[in-house]
């Protein structure tokens, strides 16, 4: 416990010098395209004051009301334990019976899922709500056999194959919270979460295709079962689905009483109907794990009831989501995006939702379009790092495909304008409306975005607070930064909405400590007003209430839109026997946003070279994953000090991205700086990775990176 203290201290106080002046141009407005106004769900402003401060919490009740209950809630709001905020309370409901069953009445033959096969000689998978429900019911019913009961955990690390969503909505239906793993990371970081989730049970895939590669996935389950039994969890049974049923695509074997295939399972459990328990609106329904500023991730806890309601009304309002589109979300299911918006918001409005297995751009950058044409997508849903990457080998977007978007989002990394008007004029072709939706992990559902029908677009900016979301910009000692000051500071929400995460699981000190101990007015208040949710980004807000949002204020590092903290990082190059120290910085990159690069400086007695450089990258890559391959590692004498001993990062983070490394006339050792900026830049140079000018947000992120 006393480490955990230590770490949320450091958290919360690592909130930065964010506070720096930003002068950017302001972007110009686009209207949203009257098509679009004209069918949008939310097309009168007037909607906006059925939300406002006075009607507040109940305003919700809108959300609410698109669900299914078995039961009311009593109460909107419990504030009792603040922060620790209650939605719902007195409400019965289940979240796969709102996902699935309730559709049977009106429309059983719909296709709630569309699965598309990375490889374009499959043949894609229709999954009609009726289908879904079986299969729901049948997997339900092997839970339920294992003895999982409401309450337990399951881990699930699955990629994005339609098994996925089936098991999550099994588990939703027994009150079982899961916990989904990116199929991405290794399967030691899935073992790190069965452990912390105490999962017993560990759902797989034997393999699935990538970049045109089926991977053995299954060999990942038993890193995740071994690293788990270090930490003192036992996995009972690991629940292998295959992806072609009956035929095992991985090279490991199966082990004997532990690993079961889910396909024979099956057959035991065929046309079962396992009932949805009645579960309070306040139960959990699935742990999300993101990083934080300490090596231990966060495993996000969501609630049933708050959490659906909030998917489902923002995909309603700013998905702009009708029962008849059909909806591609390119994101991965193993993140918060993917369970928000590819699986419970859509399902819950009995839409049609696409899931597609492979990479965007294999076997070539079309492969998005020709998915969009053949199925009729008209809502498209994706990340600013695959929308540079498509506009960089696809410069002219769909063209020539019978392509009409209504809507497109983009979400999870601040967008450059440039990049937001290709997306409007090449892929939207102008007819389709955007949304720029910012929001995290922790709170569910989208924060800050314009009200596609009412709103219009200005690039580069999120747009005002979600309809009942009240956000401000805070300066470092609580005060309010005014709009359209030209400054920035921290943005937090002031008030609670019904899908805020409940808790860190099994760190309660760490959630009030890293989300609300910053901006709270007195630990004893019942008062929401007096809890304000520290996002930890840094942002502005303009004249007319539109937010930007410039990033990170802690020590994280968002790579193509997802969140791998520096300490993680860190603690995973230390335990490479020869490596005293390690430093993880970001470095600009045009596709990716960030990426990762890593300083380990030596134990003594040990000499530089790339067989230590390869044992760095290999252990980052076995713990953590792919994603956090780091694209340099520089071994260096030393790295910069403050006199107490701390690492500036900000001075690393310079050198990486060649700007000016600012003031070190604080540093312990002044000499080492200029050593580095020689080795690495010249390094850097002779590989070709020539530096392009910053701009001003993108420089303050480096020059206030890293705490000291
Ligand atoms: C960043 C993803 C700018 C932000 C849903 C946030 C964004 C973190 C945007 C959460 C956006 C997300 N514009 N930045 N529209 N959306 N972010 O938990 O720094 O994976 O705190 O959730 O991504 O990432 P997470």
């Amino acid at each position: 416990m006393a480490d955990d203290l230590n770490d949320v201290t450091d958290e919360s106080s690592e909130s930065s010098e964010a506070l720096i002046a930003v002068h950017w141009r302001d972007e110009g407005y686009y209207p949203p395209p009257a098509k679009f106004v004209a069918q949008a769900n939310a097309s009168d402003p007037a909607i906006r004051e059925q939300y406002t401060e006075d009607k507040y919490p109940d305003c919700f009740t809108a959300y609410a009301d698109l669900l299914t209950w078995y039961k009311k809630w009593d109460t909107v709001l419990d504030t009792s334990n603040a922060p620790f905020w209650k939605w719902w309370v007195g409400g019965e409901l289940n979240a796969s019976y709102n996902c699935v069953d309730r559709h049977l009445e009106t429309h059983p033959n719909k296709a709630a899922l569309i699965w598309v096969p990375e490889p374009e000689s499959e043949v894609h998978q229709a999954i009609t709500y009726r289908e879904l429900y079986v299969r729901v019911n049948e997997f339900a019913a092997v839970l339920k056999d294992l003895g999982l009961k409401a309450g337990d955990r399951i881990t699930f690390h699955m990629p994005m194959v339609p098994e996925l969503p089936v098991a999550m909505l099994a588990a939703a239906r027994l009150g079982v919270v899961h916990s989904q793993v990116f199929a991405g990371f290794s399967g030691a970081a899935a073992g790190h979460r069965i452990a912390d989730s105490g999962s017993t049970v560990l759902v797989t895939i034997d393999g699935y295709y990538r970049s045109g590669d089926l991977l053995d996935h299954k060999v990942k389950a038993d890193e995740a079962v071994e690293t788990a039994a270090k930490e003192g969890q036992q996995v009972d049974k690991v629940l292998v689905f295959r992806r072609y049923p009956g035929q095992y695509s991985a090279k490991t074997p199966m082990v004997e009483g532990r690993d079961v295939f889910v396909d024979d399972l099956l057959a035991a459990h065929r046309g079962e109907i396992v009932e949805p328990a009645r579960l309070q609106a306040t139960d959990p329904l699935f742990l999300m794990y993101t990083s934080g500023t300490t090596g231990r991730p966060k495993g996000c806890q969501h609630s049933i009831g708050g959490y659906l309601s909030y998917v489902a009304g923002t995909s309603k309002y700013y998905q702009d989501i009708h029962p008849d589109d059909t909806y591609w979300c390119l994101a991965d299911i193993g993140w918060i995006t993917g369970h928000s918006y590819i699986v419970y918001g859509p399902l819950a409005l009995g839409t049609t939702s696409v899931i597609y297995e492979g990479t965007p751009n294999y076997p070539d950058a079309a492969r998005p379009w020709r998915i969009a044409h053949q199925l009729g997508v008209n809502i498209f849903h994706t990340s600013p790092t695959t929308i540079r990457m498509l506009r960089k080998v696809s410069p002219d977007g769909p063209k020539g495909f019978d392509i009409h978007f209504k809507h497109m989002t983009t979400v999870g990394e601040p967008i450059e304008p440039e990049v937001w008007r290709w997306y409007f004029e090449k892929v939207g072709k102008e007819e389709a409306v955007i949304v720029d939706t910012w929001w995290q992990t922790e709170t569910g559902g989208f924060l800050g975005s314009t009200l596609p029908g009412i709103d219009p677009m200005k690039p580069g900016s999120c747009g005002p607070g979600a309809l009942g979301v009240y956000p401000a910009i805070l300066d470092e000692d609580g005060n309010d930064v005014p709009a359209g000051s030209g400054k920035a500071g921290n943005i937090v929400i002031r008030n609670p909405w019904p899908g805020v995460f409940q808790t860190i699981y099994g760190q309660p000190e760490r959630f009030v400590s890293t989300y609300y101990a910053k901006y709270n007015k007195d630990p004893e208040s019942k008062d929401w007003r007096d809890w304000p949710y520290f996002a930890g980004d840094g942002a502005t807000q303009a004249a007319d209430g539109y937010f930007r949002i410039l990033g990170r204020v802690d020590d994280v590092i968002n790579v193509a839109g997802h969140r791998l903290g520096t300490k993680e990082l860190e603690s995973v190059a230390l335990t490479v026997n020869e490596v005293a120290e390690a430093a993880a910085v970001p470095v600009i990159d045009d596709i990716r946003g960030r990426v990762v690069e890593m300083y380990v400086s030596l134990k003594p007695g040990y000499e530089a070279g790339p067989e230590i450089e390869a044992k760095v990258r290999d252990a980052i890559v076995t713990d953590i994953g792919k994603i956090a391959r780091p694209k340099n590692i520089w071994i260096v004498p030393d790295m910069p000090k403050t006199r107490s001993g701390k690492i500036m990062r900000r001075v690393i983070a310079a050198t990486s991205n060649f700007t000016d490394t600012g003031d070190i006339t604080t540093l312990a050792n002044p000499e080492i700086v200029e050593k580095i900026r020689h080795q690495v830049q010249s390094a850097k140079l002779a590989r070709g990775e020539v530096p392009r000018e910053l701009s001003e947000t993108e420089l303050n992120e480096i020059k206030s990176f890293g705490s000291e």
